[in-house]
């Protein structure tokens, strides 16, 4: 019997592919075999000597001490690509809102008062206040063209966007056979000036931490939409403040609602939600439940 602890819900989708008569599963359990986990931090946390391997139901694995897994020779699995549609919607989305200040005008019309024909009158001066613009001949610089980086460059090319992408890891011919109409950008600076959208989607490393800092953000073009659907520490937030105090950034839309950004005014702020989607949540538990069974069962890694 295999016994796996899971430290978030993971989809029940997952779960039934590890048969009842061969594995026992809790969130709380002596000895575990594998421990499956979503967004839960486990620096620090005791990860008993029983454990041979963990399975993150998501694609980065900052949460969990890779480094110190791999020393005990603890197998650490993730899921590329499993929620990367999910990730994707929601930078249109973030996009969408920003060019049409929808957080704005959400909050605008919460405030109304009085009866219907006061209202039908603030409607005016709504439709006044808050002007959008469109995204076609727009561009997009996409830093990361990885499994959600390629897809996000791919819809926007479908919404009429000029897309450039930045990925130091690949190899312009690689990134050409994803993407084949996403320009490339020389550097990261160089995408970072030609862009009136940066949308990021790097893994959280020492080289990506605060990787959009003071000189980066001064490199921005005036107005531009910075979205953040990776990680927080990929931005320095206090130089990010003063980007947006001079209107070189003029909005900063990210799903991670610190304290010091999340109420102001050119900020949309969501609770982590890229990969939260019914079917974005079954694939990674299905993923990571294969995974760690085939390593469990026969040893096999299917990704690591
Ligand atoms: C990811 O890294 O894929 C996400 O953080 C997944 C999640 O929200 O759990």
């Amino acid at each position: 019997m295999f016994k796996i602890q899971t430290l978030n819900n993971i989809s029940v989708a997952g779960l039934e592919r590890l048969p009842r008569d061969r594995y026992e599963i809790a969130s709380e359990i002596a000895n575990p075999d594998a421990i499956l986990v979503r967004s839960a931090d486990m620096h620090g946390m005791a990860i008993p000597p029983s454990v041979k391997a963990i399975g993150r139901a998501g694609a980065g694995t900052n949460n969990i001490p890779v480094a110190e897994m791999t020393r005990r020779g603890v197998v650490v699995f993730n899921t590329p690509g499993a929620n990367a549609n999910a990730v994707k919607e929601l930078v249109l989305t973030g996009m969408l809102m920003a060019a049409r200040n929808i957080p704005q005008a959400l909050e605008f019309v919460k405030s109304l008062t009085g009866d219907d024909e006061s209202i039908h009158e603030a409607v005016e001066s709504g439709k006044k206040r808050f002007v959008g613009f469109e995204l076609p001949g727009r561009t997009l610089g996409v830093v990361g063209l990885g499994a959600i980086g390629v897809r996000v460059a791919n819809a926007a090319l479908a919404l009429g966007m000029r897309v450039i992408g930045y990925d130091p890891t690949i190899t312009v011919e690689r990134a050409w056979q994803l993407s084949s109409e996403v320009k490339q950008a020389l550097s990261l600076d160089d995408l970072l000036v030609r862009s009136d959208f940066v949308s990021l989607h790097v893994p959280l490393t020492a080289e990506t931490r605060a990787m959009i800092g003071g000189a980066r953000l001064k490199t921005l073009r005036k107005g531009t939409t910075l979205l953040n659907f990776a990680r927080q520490e990929i931005v320095d937030e206090e130089m990010l403040l003063e980007a947006l105090e001079t209107g070189r950034l003029l909005v900063y839309c990210c799903d991670f609602p610190s304290s010091r950004l999340k109420g102001h005014p050119q900020v949309i702020a969501l609770p982590h939600l890229g990969a939260s989607t019914k079917e974005a949540e079954e694939n990674c538990a299905v993923m990571v439940a294969d995974q760690v069974r085939a390593y469990l069962e026969d040893g096999n890694v299917t990704n690591s």
